[in-house]
């Protein structure tokens, strides 16, 4: 069978940057408090003219461009997030246009949460297989900081904004393996009654953590088996960013190598679905991802749900 491999990256974060200091002045929470329950310390908030949208345009902008491909190269459009600016026109119809990308193929939105670029590339795999073509942009994007109450200390300090992309190639031979689940909770909720109400996050923390550093530690070894892989074979362990201490608890649970788990919450919080993709794109900015490299890729979030993959890194055309 054929599987995805990573071509290219791009991303784009809002120009507002907000400390745990901004915070503290904000509600009663401190940078010791942040710093040691996340490890977070900064995050990135949009300004009134930036949106989901508008950054995942200027992501997928770059990561076109690093591909060498053209916009009409690409069969399918898949954008992860849970905040779109609008339910309909999509994030990825927007991107479509901006791009110019051609309209005889896909564009849509997953809403995963957090797991949501894991969804999204195993749609992206799906369309390609179904209808055929090569190349898929598939983003994640979120503007959280619209879906937050600022006065609540529980929620308000962990989510920022931003926006990663990425240019997948559907290829022969390319060891492509993905596992995808879901539960559904209200452990972490955002909107309704209505599915139009703007309700803001909420969230039964201690809930979310139990179920992370279980749920994580399993969608690894699951990938591994399934791929006949072993943690040896792996070069980068790219994880949701929602917190430090759950990716620990991953790595202790495995026995693993903490140097192949990539963090950046330190800077960004947790940016739901644009997380795994923001990552991938700073690593492969400051030259960490090299062509041929394995990578597994896992996330989970509310829904609740979850999400791991198995793929490689081929670098641009
Ligand atoms: N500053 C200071 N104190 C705080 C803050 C804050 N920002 N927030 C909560 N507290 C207080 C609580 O009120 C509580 O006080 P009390 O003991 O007097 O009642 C105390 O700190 C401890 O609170 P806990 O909730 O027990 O803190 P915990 O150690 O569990 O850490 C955290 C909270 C960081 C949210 C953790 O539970 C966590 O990371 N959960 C997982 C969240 C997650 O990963 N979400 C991802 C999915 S999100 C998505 O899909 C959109």
């Amino acid at each position: 069978m054929k599987g995805l491999q990573l071509l290219a990256t791009g991303g784009a974060l809002p120009g507002r940057v907000v400390t745990n200091e901004d915070l503290r002045r904000q509600v009663d929470t401190s940078d010791e408090w942040i710093t040691t329950r996340t490890g977070i310390r900064q995050r990135y908030y949009c300004a009134e003219n930036e949106d989901a949208a508008t950054l995942a345009i200027a992501a997928a902008r770059q990561a076109l461009a690093r591909s060498g491909l053209t916009a009409a190269d690409i069969a399918c459009c898949v954008v992860a997030t849970l905040s779109s600016p609008t339910a309909t026109p999509s994030v990825a119809c927007r991107v479509q246009a901006a791009l110019g990308l051609p309209e005889n193929r896909p564009a849509l939105d997953v809403n995963a949460a957090c797991s949501g670029f894991i969804y999204a590339a195993a749609t992206a795999h799906g369309l390609l297989t179904t209808l055929g073509g090569r190349y898929a942009l598939v983003i994640g994007c979120e503007a959280l900081s619209r879906m937050m109450d600022p006065t609540d200390r529980t929620t308000c300090v962990l989510f920022g904004d931003g926006a990663g992309a990425a240019i997948f190639e559907l290829a022969e031979n390319t060891p492509f393996v993905v596992t995808l689940g879901a539960r559904g909770s209200e452990a972490i909720r955002a909107g309704g009654p209505a599915a139009c109400d703007t309700a803001p996050i909420t969230m039964d923390g201690k809930a979310v953590f139990r179920f992370a550093v279980e749920a994580m530690p399993r969608c690894l070894q699951t990938v591994l088996d399934r791929s006949q892989k072993t943690q040896a074979d792996l070069d980068w362990v790219v994880c949701h960013q929602a917190n430090s201490r759950i990716i620990d608890h991953c790595i202790k649970h495995l026995h693993a190598e903490p140097p192949k788990f990539y963090k950046n919450m330190n800077r960004h919080g947790n940016t739901s679905a644009a997380s795994i993709p923001i990552a991938l794109h700073e690593m492969e900015e400051s030259g960490l991802l090299r062509p041929g490299q394995t990578l597994a890729c896992i996330g989970f979030g509310g829904g609740l749900t979850w999400g791991g993959m198995l793929l490689t890194y081929e670098g641009r055309k």
